[in-house]
């Protein structure tokens, strides 16, 4: 019997890969438990996302039926509905084309580019701070504030309280995960009431005095998008903070984690601060942040000798195809020059992350300071704590001595 995937159990948090080793070579479109077919190859897996007979997984629906529930006893799910509506990486085109256009004429890799000087002398302070500690979080104390900081001020809205926009992020990246109670979407309908006011307060401001921001470049850009109302922008930058915020905490705490487990590579990044863009490939690829996402058949598609039915759920294990022997040699070894590396780390297809090349430069800029910084920093990895997150993986805390 093929093993079974259960992204609840406590061993498949702790180390999902063995699972999906088995799955890749016994059944590689396995029917699950979960009412869900999981792909673990690589192959099958870029197919799914790059196949137009393959739509997203329509969360606002799940939330929608909440919401029904929730009002027939006096509450409401509203302002989530609303946003999640909006969110494009829950949309299928041609309502998914046109926001994520609106989103990527003003992402583009020169303003991530420009924001490099303010995100070093951000990873200066924090690493100043952090000189005469003994001991500290890496995730807390250094992976933690970089990529809200980074979303902030990309936006413009770096005035905000960090720490506020931060808890928010973690908080609403919830709504990615299947089982989610009701007692967190109500949490999370009051966190996008948060943002909602906070961004059209940066509206105002932003339409008296643009900026070089993305807020601003929105506003222009959604001059000429008559439909386009103040709640829609205002879904667009929240989307922004729960796709970039908690993955991007990840690169850095997995990738030092993988780091510490293979202290060759370590030493070869020590030596070779140039290898950073090859190594934050790499370190995507082993532990990838975003270990799956979900798709639903439109029509039936015949996948290796599987039909995967019309409605049916499909689970893409990205951790999985990043993993795979028939693409990567020597799968379950870190090499920091890894060439070519075809890692799904950032997704496939109309979907592909529009946020890689600022998670990109975090990456490449965080851990190699870090290291230089602190040579000789130990991990205590006897108790690692994972988060419960069941499509974003990471830690909750990595205690290291400086
Ligand atoms: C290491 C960090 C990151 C990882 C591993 C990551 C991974 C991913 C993946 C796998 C997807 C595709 C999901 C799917 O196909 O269902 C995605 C989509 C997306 N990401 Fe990222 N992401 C990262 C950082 C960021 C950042 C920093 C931002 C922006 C601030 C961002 C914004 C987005 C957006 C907007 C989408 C939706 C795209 C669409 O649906 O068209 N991401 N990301």
């Amino acid at each position: 019997m093929s093993a079974s995937f259960n992204p609840f159990d406590a061993q498949f948090r702790l180390d999902p890969y063995p699972v999906y080793c088995e799955l890749r070579e016994s059944d590689p479109v396995h029917r699950s438990f979960l009412d869900a077919w999981v792909l673990t190859r690589h192959g099958d897996i870029k197919r799914v996302l790059k196949d137009r007979r393959f739509g997203v997984d329509p969360i606002p629906e799940r939330i929608a039926e909440r919401h029904r529930h929730l009002s027939r006893r006096g509450g409401d799910l509203e302002a989530l509905l609303t946003a999640s509506q909006r969110f494009f990486f829950f949309l299928d085109p041609p309502t998914h084309t046109r926001l994520r256009g609106l989103v990527r004429a003003v992402f583009s890799p020169d303003r991530v580019q420009r924001m490099e000087p303010l995100l070093d002398s951000y990873l200066d302070r924090l690493l100043d701070d952090l000189t005469e500690r003994a001991e500290f979080d890496l995730i807390e104390d250094f992976a933690g504030p970089l990529p809200v900081f980074a979303i902030a001020s990309m936006l413009g809205v770096e005035d905000f309280e960090l720490r506020q926009l931060k808890a928010w992020s973690l908080r609403l990246s919830r709504i990615l995960d299947p089982l989610v109670s009701l007692e967190e979407y109500q949490e999370m309908n009051d966190v996008v009431l948060g943002f909602d006011a906070c961004f059209r307060e940066a509206f105002e401001h932003r339409r008296r005095q643009p900026r070089d921001d993305i807020i601003s470049a929105l506003l222009a850009g959604g001059r000429n998008h008559d439909d386009l109302q103040e709640r829609d922008l205002a879904a667009i930058c929240t989307m922004l903070f729960i796709t970039g915020e908690e993955t991007t905490v990840n690169l850095i705490g997995n990738g030092m984690l993988s780091l510490h487990r293979f202290p060759d590579a370590r030493a070869q990044l020590t030596d070779e601060p140039d290898l950073a863009g090859a190594a934050i490939e790499e370190l995507l690829r082993f532990e990838s942040p975003v270990q799956l996402t979900t798709r639903v058949a439109h029509e039936d598609v015949d996948l290796g000798d599987r039909v995967i039915g019309a409605g049916e759920k499909v689970v893409v294990a990205l951790g999985a195809a990043n993993r795979d022997p028939a693409v990567f040699d020597e799968p379950d070894t870190l090499r920091l020059n890894r060439h070519p590396n075809p890692h799904l780390a950032f997704g496939d297809g109309i979907h592909f992350c529009l946020g890689a090349t600022l998670a990109r430069a975090q990456g490449r800029r965080a851990i190699p300071r870090l290291l230089d910084r602190f040579p000789y920093l130990t991990l205590e990895i006897d108790d690692l704590q994972w988060r419960p997150n069941i499509v974003v993986r990471g830690l909750r805390t990595l205690k290291v001595r400086a």
